[in-house]
C-alpha cells in the first residue's frame, strides 16, 4: 500500500526521494510523487504511472531542494491519477503532504472546509488533511498538524513540509507505520526500512499518537496532546544488500531460492538436537501460557491464512489440541467467541496488515496471551501482542509472499512442537525424530530447488493453459490453495484449490482437456485418496501435473509431469510440495513477461482495511 519518503540534511534530497520511492514499491502502487523546499517556495513533481516515469518527469522538469518528502499512491479515494497524486498542496501551495491510510470522516471535513472558502482540487481524503494544516497554521508546521490530526477519524501516517517553516519535516502516526533513520546530518522518515538501509541502521519507531519533526540534526517525538516523548535509536541488523537481486532476474526467484535458509534460520537456537525440546524462550510468552491454554486460533490473511491452515494440522496431531484458523476481516465482523483459555496467534509477514491488527487488538482483550507471528518483529502486531514469534527471513521484496510463508510454516512447527511439550503430548523419542527431520528440511528443499529448470520448462509448455484446479488433502489442502493464490495473482491465470475430497462436490463439472489439475500428492495418510482424485480427472480427459515423492511410479504414471520432492515426515511435507508450486506460479509469470515482483493492483503491506 502506500509509501512514505522523506529526507532533510546539507545536500539536494531529490535523488534520495527517487531512490527511496524505487526501494518502496514493492508495497504496491498506481502513481508518485515529490515536493521539495526549494528556497522560493514548494516545488513538486508528480506522475500516474512507475518511478521510472517520476525520474523521468523531473529529468525534464529539474527540481532541487534540501529538505522533501515523496509518496506512492495505491488508490483508495479517486482514480489513480496525476491529480490524486500526492504530495498534496494547501490553498496557498506553501504546505505538502503525503498520507498513508484512510479518513473515515473526510466528507465532513471537506464539506466545512469548502464552506470555510477553502478550495479543492482532488478527488482524495488526503487533501482534507492538507487544508486543515492550512486552516491551523500560526507559524509552527508541528503545531498546525497537531491540531489537525485532531480532528481526523481514521487510520493515518502522514508527512508534511512548508516553505512557511522550512528546514523541517513533521509527521504524525495513528496506525500505518513510519520509521525515522537517522544518517549523518542528514534524518530520514519511511513507511518501511527498506528505502533506510542504504543510509543508516540507526532506526526509531513512530509510535500511534505521536508527532515527530524531523531535522537535519535528528528528530524530537511528542504526543499528539504534545508531551514530549523521549526514544532512543535502535540498530537494524538488515544489510543492505539484502534488498538487493544479487543475480536473479527478479527479487521473488531470489526469494524463492533463500528458502531453506529461511529454515535454517528459523530453527537456530531454538531446538535441541540432544533431546528435540523447541526453546521459544526469545518470543516473551510466559511458559504458563502453553500451560494454561486449551484452544489455539490462528488470524490472518491470504498466504498467512494458508500457512496457520498447516499450522492447524500440526497442532492438532503434535499437540492434540482444538484450533481454528480465521480470516481476520470475518472474525472482526462476527460474536467470536474466545475466553481466558485460548491462545491467540496472529500470523502476518509484514506485522502490519490493517484487518490482522485489529482482530489481534480484539482478542488481546479476551484471550490468555496473543502472540504475533512475523517477520517485522518492530511491526504494529509485534508491538500489539503479549509476546513475538519472528521468523528471521530478512526483507521479503517480491509482493507474492514465498520465504515468509516457509518462515510462517517453521515458526508454526516449532510452536507445535514447543506447545505439545508444555502439555506432556509428546514424549522425548518422538520429539527427537521430528525434530532431527525438520533440521533435514532445508538439505531436501535445496535437493527440490536444484530442479528448477524442469519446472520453467513445463511452466512453459502450458502457458496456454487458462484454467487450473490445485487439489491437496489434509496438510497439503492450504498447499493447495497456496499454490492456486500464486498462480493467479502474478500470472493472471484462473486458478482454484480446492480440498481433494471435495471434488466431487462440485469442482469435478469442470473437468475437461481445457482445465488442468495440479494434485498435490505426497505419499502420506490421505495418498491413496488423492490417486482416486487423479483418476476422476484422468477420466474425464483432464489434464493432470503431479507433486509427489521420488520414484513414486502411481503418481507419475497418470501425470503428464511430475515435480518430485525427496521423502520426509507426513507433517512436514508442506515444505517441499509448495516449492514446485511457487516455481510454476513463478516461470508462468515471468515467461509471460508480467512484472512478477510487483502485480497488478497488489500491495505488500495491506494497510487499510
Ligand atoms: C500473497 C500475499 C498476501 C499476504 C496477505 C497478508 O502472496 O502475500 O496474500 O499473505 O496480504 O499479508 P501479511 O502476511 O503481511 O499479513
Amino acid at each position: 500500500m502506500c509509501g512514505i519518503i522523506g529526507c532533510v540534511g546539507a545536500r539536494d534530497t531529490v535523488p534520495d526521494l527517487i531512490e527511496g520511492l524505487r526501494r518502496l514499491e514493492y508495497r504496491g502502487y498506481d502513481s508518485a510523487g515529490i515536493a521539495v523546499l526549494n528556497g522560493d517556495g514548494v516545488g513538486r513533481r508528480r506522475v500516474k504511472g512507475k518511478i521510472r516515469d517520476l525520474a523521468e518527469e523531473v529529468r525534464r522538469h529539474p527540481i532541487t531542494g534540501t529538505c522533501g518528502i515523496g509518496h506512492t499512491r495505491w488508490a483508495t479515494h479517486g482514480r489513480p491519477s496525476e491529480d490524486n497524486a500526492h504530495p498534496h498542496t494547501d490553498c496557498g501551495g506553501t504546505i505538502a503532504l503525503v498520507h498513508n491510510g484512510i479518513v473515515e470522516n473526510y466528507w465532513s471535513l471537506k464539506e466545512k472546509l469548502k464552506a470555510e472558502g477553502h478550495v479543492f482540487r482532488t478527488e482524495t481524503d488526503t487533501e482534507v488533511i492538507v487544508h486543515l494544516v492550512e486552516k491551523h497554521f500560526r507559524g509552527s508546521l508541528e503545531e498546525a498538524l497537531r491540531a489537525a490530526v485532531r480532528e481526523l477519524e481514521g487510520a493515518f501516517a502522514v508527512a508534511c513540509v512548508s516553505s512557511r517553516d522550512p528546514g523541517k519535516i513533521v509527521a504524525a502516526r495513528n496506525g500505518p507505520p513510519a520509521v525515522i533513520g537517522f544518517g549523518e546530518g542528514e534524518t530520514f522518515l519511511s513507511s518501511d526500512i527498506t528505502p533506510l538501509l542504504h543510509h543508516t541502521r540507526r532506526v526509531a519507531y513512530m509510535d500511534d499518537g505521536e508527532i515527530a519533526v524531523l531535522t537535519p540534526d535528528g528528530a524530537r517525538f511528542a504526543t499528539f496532546a504534545g508531551a514530549p516523548v523521549a526514544k532512543d535509536a535502535e540498530t537494524l541488523d538488515w544489510e543492505p544488500a539484502m534488498v538487493e537481486k544479487r543475480g536473479f532476474a527478479h527479487f521473488m526467484a531470489k526469494e524463492i531460492f533463500e528458502q531453506a535458509d529461511v529454515v535454517r534460520d528459523t530453527l537456530k537456537s531454538r531446538v535441541s538436537l540432544e533431546n528435540g525440546r523447541v526453546f521459544l524462550d526469545d518470543t516473551g510468552l510466559a511458559p504458563d501460557a502453553f500451560r494454561e491454554a486449551d484452544r489455539v486460533v490462528l488470524i490472518a490473511c491470504g498466504t498467512s491464512y494458508h500457512a496457520g491452515l498447516v499450522g492447524k494440522y500440526l497442532l492438532e496431531t503434535l499437540a492434540r489440541v482444538p484450533v481454528d484458523v480465521e480470516y481476520a476481516s470475518e472474525l472482526r465482523s462476527r460474536d467470536f467467541v474466545m475466553d481466558r483459555r485460548t491462545l491467540v496467534l496472529g500470523i502476518s509477514q509484514s506485522g502490519e496488515t490493517a484487518d490482522t491488527l485489529a482482530a489481534l487488538r480484539l482478542a488481546r482483550a479476551k484471550a490468555r496471551a496473543v502472540l504475533a507471528v512475523t517477520n517485522n518483529a518492530n511491526s504494529s502486531m509485534a508491538r500489539a501482542a503479549d509476546g513475538v514469534l519472528d521468523l528471521h527471513a530478512g526483507p521479503e521484496i517480491g509482493v507474492a509472499a514465498t520465504k515468509t510463508f516457509v518462515g510462517q510454516m517453521a515458526a508454526l512447527a516449532l510452536f507445535a512442537l514447543a506447545f505439545s511439550q508444555a502439555r506432556g503430548a509428546l514424549n522425548e523419542a518422538d520429539s527427537l525424530a521430528l525434530v532431527q527431520e525438520l533440521q533435514r528440511i532445508p538439505l531436501k528443499m535445496d535437493r527440490v530447488l536444484a530442479g528448477a529448470a524442469a519446472i520453467e520448462r513445463a511452466a512453459r509448455r502450458y502457458l496456454a493453459c487458462e484454467h487450473y484446479l490445485f487439489l491437496g488433502r489434509w496438510i497439503n489442502f492450504p498447499i493447495a490453495l497456496e499454490g492456486a493464490l500464486k498462480l493467479k495473482e502474478i500470472s493472471y491465470t484462473h486458478a482454484e484449490g480446492y480440498a481433494g475430497g471435495e471434488m466431487k462436490h462440485g469442482p469435478i463439472a469442470l473437468i475437461d482437456e481445457g482445465m488442468t489439475t495440479l494434485a498435490v500428492v505426497p505419499r502420506d495418510r490421505v495418498y491413496e485418496k488423492m490417486l482416486s482424485n487423479i483418476a476422476e480427472v484422468q477420466a474425464r480427459g483432464g489434464r493432470i501435473l503431479a507433486v509427489a515423492f521420488d520414484g513414486d511410479a502411481k503418481a507419475s504414471a497418470a501425470a503428464e509431469e511430475t515435480f518430485t520432492i525427496p521423502e520426509t515426515h507426513d507433517l512436514f511435507t508442506p515444505f517441499l510440495t509448495v516449492l514446485p508450486l511457487q516455481l510454476f506460479a513463478y516461470h508462468s509469470a515471468a515467461a509471460k513477461g508480467l512484472d512478477v515482483d510487483q502485480p497488478r493492483n497488489l500491495a505488500k503491506s495491506v494497510t487499510v482495511e
